[in-house]
This record gives structure tokens, C-alpha cells and sequence, in this order.
């Protein structure tokens, strides 16, 4: 599939893809969402593909949001549709990837934006970030998942605080806050970001997909996280990664895993 609005390139297992709307600082319209659901699907079924980096467009905004000149004449009904089909289709998909996927906010991460960073399973931000869910200064509140994620992330004082006083916050806050995991300079965020790709690399690529599905489970209201655990443990033991893993380190030597 050829993009319009974002750019992605599998290099050296991971797949690099960023949100490429700058002059509108990378809001979220239609056509992103669903070009962005097609790359996470890509990610999902494509063996070549170990981890994901996720980025915006240019130095200033990693996303400002959905578009609202879409949105601002919905209905109620229209509206539900946005966020019901919205979440499911990416930001769902996105926490569900079985292949890490790693959130650069590398500026502005607002509404949506914020929403597409809590959806992945890491974040990193540059220092000049700013981020926060807005929302209720539009008469609106978090569609994308993020009144669940942020109060999972942060907990609910913070969530509560965040989400009804508008106000952005630094990135060196949201660290504090345990909204990302580090904060470096704009200059670092690639280099991080590819530090701790790399880590994820060497590891066993089933491992890290039931690691993430167990990970999961612990906010699902659906599952019992601890079941979830056990039967995605057990399912460890039939994989090839299990006894690669296990026989290299009875030998010695470093595995090399093949995702089975
Ligand atoms: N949806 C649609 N367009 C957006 C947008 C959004 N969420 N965020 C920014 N843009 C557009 C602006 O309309 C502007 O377009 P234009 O040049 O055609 O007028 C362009 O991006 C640049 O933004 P601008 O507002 O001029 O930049 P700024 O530096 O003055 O302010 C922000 C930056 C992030 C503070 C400001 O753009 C903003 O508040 N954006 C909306 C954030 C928001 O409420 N997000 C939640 C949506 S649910």
C-alpha cells in the first residue's frame, strides 16, 4: 500500500514509521488512522518485523491531536462511531501488537496524540515535549482510550487532575509521573529509542509476544491477568525460542532465536 500521510521503512528488523503531516503538527485525520491501522497489521503478520518505532513528522509535534476540523459537526452518533472504530482499529491494535511497538514523542503529544503514545508499549520523549489531553476544553472528553490508559499509567489522581484541567505537561513531569520511561534531548530520541530496540532484538521474539499479551491482561477488564499468565507461560515451553534459549544457555553460548 502506497501513504499518503505517514512514511515507513523496515530497516534491519525494525519498522520505522512516522506520522508525516507536519504543517497540520501530524494530527490524526481519517486517512492517517487508517493508513496507520494498515502498517500495525503489516507489523503484526510480517516475520522480518521485531519491533516498531513510531515517531511525528519534524521536531515540533509527535501528534497534536485528532484532526477537529473533521469532527466538529458529528452528531452524537457520528461521534461514537469515531471513537469506537478509532479504538479498535489502532489504538487497540497498536497495545495488542504482539511485536513491541516504542512511542518518540519528539514535541507536542496532545488528545490523540497522547492517546496513539499510551497505546504503545514504550515511550520515550524529547525534553521539549509537551503533553496532555485537552479534550475538555474542545466540550469533549478523551476518545481514544485515554481516560482508561492514562489512569492505568499514572493512576487516577493524576488522570483526574490531567484530564479536567486541560493543561499540558513537561516531559521531564511525565516522566515523574510514570507517563514515559525516559526523557533525552531531541538529538537522542533515535539513538534511545534504538538502544533499547536492539536490546529487545536479542531477546525471544514469542517470549516478547506473550510477555506483551500477559502485560496486557493485567488492565484487561475481560481476563484474569494470572490465567492469562500461566497459559501464555505454558505455551513458552511448545516454542523453539524455549529450548533455543535453554539449550544456549546449557552450552554456554548466546541463543539465536528464530521467532517459532
Ligand atoms: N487538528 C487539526 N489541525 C490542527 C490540530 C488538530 N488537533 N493541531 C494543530 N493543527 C493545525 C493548526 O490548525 C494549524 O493549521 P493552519 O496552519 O492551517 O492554521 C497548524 O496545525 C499549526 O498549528 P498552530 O495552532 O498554528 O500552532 P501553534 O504553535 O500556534 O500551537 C498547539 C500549537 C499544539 C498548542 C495548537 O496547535 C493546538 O492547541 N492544537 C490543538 C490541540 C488539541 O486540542 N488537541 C486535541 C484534539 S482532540
Amino acid at each position: 500500500m502506497v501513504y499518503q500521510h505517514i512514511l515507513s521503512e523496515l530497516r534491519a528488523e525494525v519498522l520505522y514509521v512516522t506520522i508525516n503531516r507536519e504543517r497540520k503538527l501530524n494530527a490524526l485525520n481519517k486517512e492517517t488512522l487508517s493508513e496507520l491501522a494498515h502498517v500495525i497489521a503489516y507489523a503484526e503478520s510480517t516475520a522480518a518485523v521485531k519491533a516498531v518505532l513510531l515517531t511525528g513528522a519534524g521536531e515540533k509535534a509527535f501528534v497534536a491531536g485528532a484532526d477537529i476540523t473533521e469532527f466538529a459537526a458529528f452528531s452524537a452518533a457520528e461521534g461514537e462511531a469515531l471513537a469506537r472504530e478509532g479504538q479498535h482499529n489502532v489504538f487497540d491494535a497498536i497495545e495488542r501488537c504482539p511485536k513491541p511497538v516504542v512511542a518518540a514523542i519528539n514535541g507536542f503529544a496532545l488528545g490523540g496524540g497522547l492517546e496513539l503514545a499510551m497505546a504503545c508499549h514504550i515511550r520515550l520523549a524529547a525534553d521539549h515535549a509537551r503533553l496532555g489531553l485537552p479534550e475538555v476544553s474542545l466540550g469533549l472528553i478523551p476518545g481514544y482510550g485515554g481516560t482508561q490508559r492514562l489512569t492505568q499509567l499514572v493512576g487516577k489522581g493524576h488522570a483526574m487532575e490531567l484530564i479536567t484541567t486541560a493543561e499540558m505537561i513537561s516531559a521531564e513531569r511525565a516522566a515523574e509521573i510514570g507517563l514515559v520511561n525516559h526523557v533525552v534531548p531531541i538529538g537522542e530520541l533515535q539513538s534511545k529509542a534504538g538502544e533499547l530496540i536492539e536490546k529487545i532484538k536479542l531477546r525471544s521474539p514469542s517470549a516478547i509476544s506473550y510477555a506483551i499479551k500477559a502485560i496486557n491482561a493485567a488492565v484487561s477488564h475481560e481476563e484474569n491477568g494470572f490465567e492469562t499468565e500461566i497459559s501464555a507461560f505454558g505455551a513458552c515451553f511448545g516454542t523453539v525460542d524455549f529450548k533455543e534459549g535453554t539449550t544456549a544457555f546449557l552450552e554456554k553460548r548466546k541463543p539465536n532465536f528464530s521467532g517459532q
